[in-house]
């Protein structure tokens, strides 16, 4: 169970790392089609968000601590931190592979749960994998022909 706990954390800490970077690219993001990729991020950051404290609460519910501070989270996350202010498509080519990043990391977690057969908890991850698949989506399309 505790390989179980661990992924969870990690995937957990890897979540808010990624809404974190598509929040900020939401805030960050310039140039003459500003509107359209500041709304596509605003999807997805919020999204992401509004899975966050579920994914916490799932945590708790498999019997660990939820990791809730920056340091912990800087720890544990997959998902490396942008401190440059990039062009749009910078930001999409590093969405989309932090993305696919993400749905690989719960695509192990989704693994450990169904060995536990902790039936609860793959659901839940099998609608973040199912949601990032169509974050997934809109991003490359969004980067056809930038
Ligand atoms: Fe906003």
């Amino acid at each position: 169970m505790e390989d179980l706990q661990r992924a969870a954390k990690v995937g957990f800490a890897s979540s808010f790392s990624f809404y974190l970077k598509a929040h900020n690219f939401h805030w960050n993001v310039e140039g003459i089609d500003f509107k359209q990729y500041h709304d596509l991020f605003g999807v997805i950051y919020e999204e992401v968000y509004d899975s966050v404290d579920t994914f916490a609460e799932q945590i708790r519910a498999l019997g660990a601590y939820t990791p809730g501070s920056l340091t912990k989270f800087s720890l544990l996350s997959q998902i490396d931190d942008e401190d440059e202010i990039l062009p749009k498509e910078r930001m999409l080519a590093e969405l989309i592979q932090d993305n696919e990043k993400l749905i690989q990391i719960l695509k192990l977690i989704f693994e450990l749960s169904e060995k536990y057969k902790e039936a609860g908890f793959s659901d839940f991850i099998a609608g973040r994998i199912d949601a990032h698949r169509k974050h997934g989506w809109m991003l490359t399309a969004s980067s056809k022909g930038v």
